[in-house]
C-alpha cells in the first residue's frame, strides 16, 4: 500500500491541452529530485490525453476532476471511468466542493461514482468539508460525518485502501484564507475517528488525508507539520509548475 504523501494539482477549468502538456514536460524534469512524494495532476478532461503522452511510464499520476457512474450512454457533458482509464488515468476526484455547491451534485450519485471508480481500479480522492456557516454553527463534525457516511455507504472497509480523503473547508478554497493548524489537526482527527466508527477493523492510521484550501509554498511547511496531514490538494497554486514543485520539495524536506 502506497503511504507516500500526495501533492495533488486540481487545475479546475484552467489550462489548454497544450499548456497542460508543457507543465507535464517540466514537472517530469523537476520531480527527479523530489523523492518520497507522490504527485497527482487533475487537468480538465480535454487535457488528459496530452498529459498522458508525457507522463505515461512515469511515477506522476493523473486523472479526472469528476466522472459519471454509468459505463456510457445518454449523459450529455459527462465522462465515464473507461474514458479516464483509456487516457491512462489512475485517479479521480469525487465530491469536490464545487461539484457539491456550484453544480448541486447529489449524495446518492457520489456514492455510485465512488463505488464505480474503485471497482474499475481508479484511486478516489474524495473531497469533504464544511461551509463557513456550518463551522460557525459548530456543525463541522456532524457535516464531515454526514458526508463520509453518505458518500461511502456502498463500500466495505477493504475498499478504503484505494481512497484518499481530502479535507477542504469550503471557506478556505480559493479565498486565500487558510485553516489554522489547530483546526486542521482537529478536522483530520475527526475524519479518522469517524472512519474508525464506520469501519471497525480498518487501520485508519494508514489512510491518507490531504488538506486543501489556499495551500501555497508560503504555508505548506506549517500545514504539513499538522498531525494527520498526509499531503495537499492544491488549486490556484498548482497552476504554476515552479510553485507546485516547491510545495513538493517542502514536503520532501519535511519527510527527510
Ligand atoms: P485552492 O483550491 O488551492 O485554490 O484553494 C483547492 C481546491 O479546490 O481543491
Amino acid at each position: 500500500m502506497d503511504t507516500r504523501p500526495i501533492i495533488a494539482a486540481n487545475w479546475k477549468m484552467n489550462k489548454t491541452p497544450q499548456e497542460g502538456q508543457e507543465f507535464a514536460t517540466k514537472i517530469i524534469e523537476k520531480a527527479v529530485d523530489i523523492t518520497g512524494v507522490k504527485f497527482l495532476i487533475f487537468p480538465a478532461a480535454t487535457g488528459l490525453f496530452n498529459i498522458s503522452e508525457v507522463l505515461k511510464g512515469s511515477d506522476i499520476g493523473y486523472g479526472g476532476q469528476n466522472m459519471h457512474q454509468a459505463e456510457g450512454g445518454a449523459f450529455t457533458g459527462e465522462i465515464s471511468h473507461s474514458m479516464l482509464t483509456a487516457c491512462g488515468s489512475d485517479s479521480v476526484i469525487i465530491g469536490h466542493s464545487e461539484r457539491r455547491h456550484v453544480f448541486g451534485e447529489k449524495a446518492g450519485d457520489r456514492a455510485e461514482k465512488i463505488a464505480t471508480a474503485l471497482t474499475n481500479g481508479l484511486q478516489v480522492v474524495h473531497c469533504i468539508g464544511e461551509t463557513l456557516d456550518e463551522r460557525k454553527a459548530n456543525r463541522t463534525e456532524a457535516v464531515l460525518r454526514e458526508q463520509l457516511t453518505q458518500d461511502l455507504c456502498k463500500l466495505e472497509g477493504y475498499d478504503l485502501a484505494n481512497i484518499v480523503v481530502a479535507y477542504e473547508p469550503v471557506w478556505a478554497i480559493g479565498t486565500g484564507v487558510v485553516a489554522e493548524p489547530s483546526q486542521v489537526v482537529e478536522a483530520h482527527g475527526m475524519v479518522r475517528s469517524i472512519l474508525a466508527d464506520l469501519y471497525s477493523g480498518l487501520d485508519v492510521s494508514k489512510l491518507r488525508i490531504l488538506y486543501g484550501g489556499s495551500v501555497k509554498s508560503a504555508n505548506a511547511a506549517e500545514l504539513y507539520a499538522c498531525e494527520g496531514v498526509n499531503g495537499f490538494l492544491i488549486g490556484g497554486a498548482s497552476l504554476d509548475v515552479d510553485e507546485f514543485c516547491k510545495i513538493g520539495s517542502i514536503v520532501h524536506n519535511e519527510i527527510g
